[in-house]
Order: C-alpha cells, then structure tokens, then sequence
C-alpha cells in the first residue's frame, strides 16, 4: 500500500519538495582536492533529481580543515572560492525540479592526522575506539568560537551558492554529536554537563545563522540513540529535538548510533568483512594470511550486529515527533514501499529519507512512483560504505572488486 501524500507536493521550510521521499546524506568520495564538487557529483546528483528524488541532502561537506573527514574526496565549504562550483551544480540539480541540502559538517575526533595532516580536536581529549591513533586535542574558547563562526560562514556561502537549505550533521560521532553526548563531552565548564550547556555550541551556530540569514531552512540530523555506556538515550534525545525547535532549526532528520560503533548507522544482515578487512585503515597494515586467519574471524566475533535492519529509526523519530512541531524525517532500512507506509501511515514522520537504496539505483523514486518497484533492490551489503575509503562510492552489490594485485600491506583490495 502507498501512502496517499507520498507523492504529492509538500515543503519543509518553505522549501517546496514534489514528494516525500528524500535522499539522506551520502559521503560519494568524489570531491576534488580543494573540496569542491567534481563532475561525478554533478553526474550522480543530476541523476538522484532526474530520478525524482523529493530533496537531495548532499553528503556531509568540511566547515574548516580540522575538521576533515580521513576519507578521501570530502566536500568542503570553508573558503569562498569554491562557490562557483557549487552554483553550477545547485544549478544543475535545479533544472530537474529538485531541492538540494547541503549537510555541514566537522568530524571532531572522528578523522586522523595521518591523512588531513592536523591533529583532531574534540570537545574532551578522550581517544575514539575506531580513530585510536591518538589522543584529540581539547577545544579551548578560542577553538569553539571559531567552530560556530565556520558553521554559519559555510551556510552563508550555501546559501550564496543556490542551495535550498543546509542540514547541520549533528549525528553519528561527529563533532557536534560529540559536544550533545556524556560519552565524548566530559566538560565542566558552559559547553558541558548540563543538556543545554552541551548543546550550547549548536544554540549559538543557529542564532548566528539566524542573525546572519534570516529564516534560511536548517535542518539538523540526529542520532537519537547509541550504544555507548553514558551516550545518547532518546530522552536526552526529545529534550534535544526541543531545544533544536525552540533555537530556529526547520527540521529533524532522526538517525542512530556512532561510528565508534561499527555498521549500527547502516545496518545489514552480515559484516562486511571482505571489504573490512581488504581496505579499512585499521587492518591493511596487518599481514593478509593474519588478516585472514586472525581478525577475520575476530571481527565477526567481536562486532556487534544491531538488529532491526528495516526502519530502524521509526520509533525514536515517532517520540520526537510527538514532541516538536517542525517536520521530522526519518532514515535507517527504509528501502521497501512497506518500510515508507510504515513510517508515514502511522504518524512515526513528516519525511522519509534513504542513502543505499540511490546508490543501486539513482532513479528509485521514480519506480517506486511508477510501479515499476516496491522495494530497493539494494542487498544491505555495505560494501558501499566501506569501499569510498579507496575510490568513489558505487554499489558492489556484496563483490569485492576484480582488482586483486596491489602488493600486500598497502591496502587496496588485497583479499
Ligand atoms: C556510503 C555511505 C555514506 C554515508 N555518508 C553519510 C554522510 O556523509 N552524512 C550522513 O549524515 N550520513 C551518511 N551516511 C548514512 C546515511 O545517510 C543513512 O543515515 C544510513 O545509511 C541509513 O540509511 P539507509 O538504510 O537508507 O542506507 C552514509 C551512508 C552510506 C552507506
């Protein structure tokens, strides 16, 4: 059954979207080194529009240098000279009907100095489990001033560059999840302790863009919840979702979990081991017969495999809806018509947003729209997410890549 309003026009923010169907947030590795979009982003968002996605949110673009992600080919929005490149895109997104988000982003401890070249800063110099190289650096004011004047300069320069609106990233680890959690915020002074002291650095980032922008939609993605012991409950979670409301913030994109946690954001029925083991940094290192016989089955061992994988989130976005009046959207294994009425029909949100089912198929929306599919054909490999560590993000479909002859030790697709 199809909602009845999934394919009517509706708007978050003013902005006017022709269904309710969103792309969330996907990191392509495709930008060029100065952090501007290459011709594949304008290929694949081109391609997402034309499909007949509702929005576009882009994938999570740097605010400063220190803050970028280890991956390769990161977005960035943190110098007015990559403007342009981002006006043509908007400008091609556009003529396909198509609104686009661009989601702002620093990665606080969730990033390494051996590839940004920059020692990662956090709110509290406490070492991330997955990023373990080294100890962050400890925000002073100084840093944290700094922080909030990037945010609202980089939405300034979003707003310069044609795009509808941005999605502050406020979920899964990175540095402003890190300021809301007591897991990573152990601050004594105004930006922790209290719910509001630690959520104080997003207060001032929207009053800023406020006064800078006027209503100018932001949006903001949240993880509502997380495993780690003293993290994200889905209390603190409301409480958050109401003070986001009461600070200006246009809508909620409802999330989950921390990278610290493994594959919890993006679950699927098996680890990705293959690909874990052939290209994530932690392992290349380590001789391959050892990979194999060792960490291999370590790792299916060791690592947790977060059930449901289908709409994973409906029921934390249904809380928070409950208790804010600004859209909410859900995300998380929503991949099926099923997965959308379940969501919409039962009032758990305004939206619903997906990553993998557009890296399969860039024009799923459409076939959903025109029967031609009821569900994704995406098999929730993961593979996607591992691989944009080496190349530019695609679907394996569960295949590592035929390349199988870059000596052992330096990484790429050894296995
Ligand atoms: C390859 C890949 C890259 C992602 N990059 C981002 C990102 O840049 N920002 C973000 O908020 N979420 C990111 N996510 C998480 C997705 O937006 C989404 O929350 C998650 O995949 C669950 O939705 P799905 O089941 O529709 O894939 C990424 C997911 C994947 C698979």
């Amino acid at each position: 059954m199809m909602h009845p309003d999934l394919f009517n026009p509706a708007a978050i923010a003013g902005i006017p979207l022709r269904n309710r169907l969103l792309r969330s947030a996907t990191h392509e590795s495709m930008a060029e080194q100065s952090g501007a979009p290459g011709p594949a982003h304008e290929k694949l968002y081109t391609a997402i529009a034309r499909g007949g996605a509702g929005a576009i949110i882009t994938g999570y673009a740097g605010i400063q240098q220190d803050g970028r992600s280890s991956l390769p080919g990161m977005l960035m929005m943190h110098e007015d000279s990559l403007v342009p490149a981002y006006r043509r895109l908007t400008g091609a997104v556009h003529s396909h009907g198509c609104p686009i988000i661009l989601q702002l982003a620093h990665c606080g401890r969730q990033t390494r100095s051996a590839v940004t070249g920059m020692k990662p800063v956090a709110p509290s110099a406490l070492k991330d489990r997955i990023f373990n190289e080294e100890i962050p650096r400890e925000l002073d004011e100084e840093g944290i001033a700094a922080i909030i004047a990037d945010f609202a300069a980089a939405a300034g320069r979003a707003a310069r560059a044609g795009f509808d609106g941005v999605q502050l990233h406020m979920a899964h680890g990175y540095l402003l999840a890190q300021f809301l959690s007591g897991y990573t915020n152990r601050r004594r002074d105004r930006w922790g302790g209290s719910l509001e002291n630690r959520f104080r650095i997003v207060s001032e980032i929207l009053l800023r863009i406020r006064r800078e922008l006027g209503d100018y939609p932001v949006l903001a993605k949240i993880s509502a919840y997380d495993r780690r012991p003293g993290g994200m409950r889905i209390d603190e979670a409301v409480g958050i979702a109401r003070l986001l409301e009461a600070s200006g913030c246009s809508a909620i994109e409802v999330s989950s979990g921390t990278v610290e946690e493994g594959l919890s954001i993006m679950r699927g029925p098996e680890l990705p081991v293959a690909p874990l083991l052939a290209c994530n940094f932690r392992f290349t290192a380590i001789p391959v017969p050892l990979r194999k016989a060792v960490v291999a089955p370590l790792l299916r061992l060791g690592m947790p495999r977060p059930q449901p994988v289908t709409n994973y989130n409906i029921d934390a976005a249904r809380t928070i809806r409950q208790a804010v009046s600004i859209p909410v959207i859900t995300v998380g294994g929503i991949h099926t018509l099923t997965d959308v009425s379940d969501a919409l029909d039962t009032g758990a949100a305004d939206f619903v947003s997906m990553s993998r089912p557009f890296v399969i198929e860039t024009d799923i929306v459409r076939k959903f729209r025109e029967g031609i599919r009821t569900a994704s054909c995406c098999i929730k490999c993961n593979y996607c997410a591992i691989l944009i560590e080496q190349g530019p993000l695609r679907c394996w479909y569960g295949k590592l890549p035929e390349r199988q002859t870059i000596p052992e030790g330096q990484g790429r697709f050894c296995l």
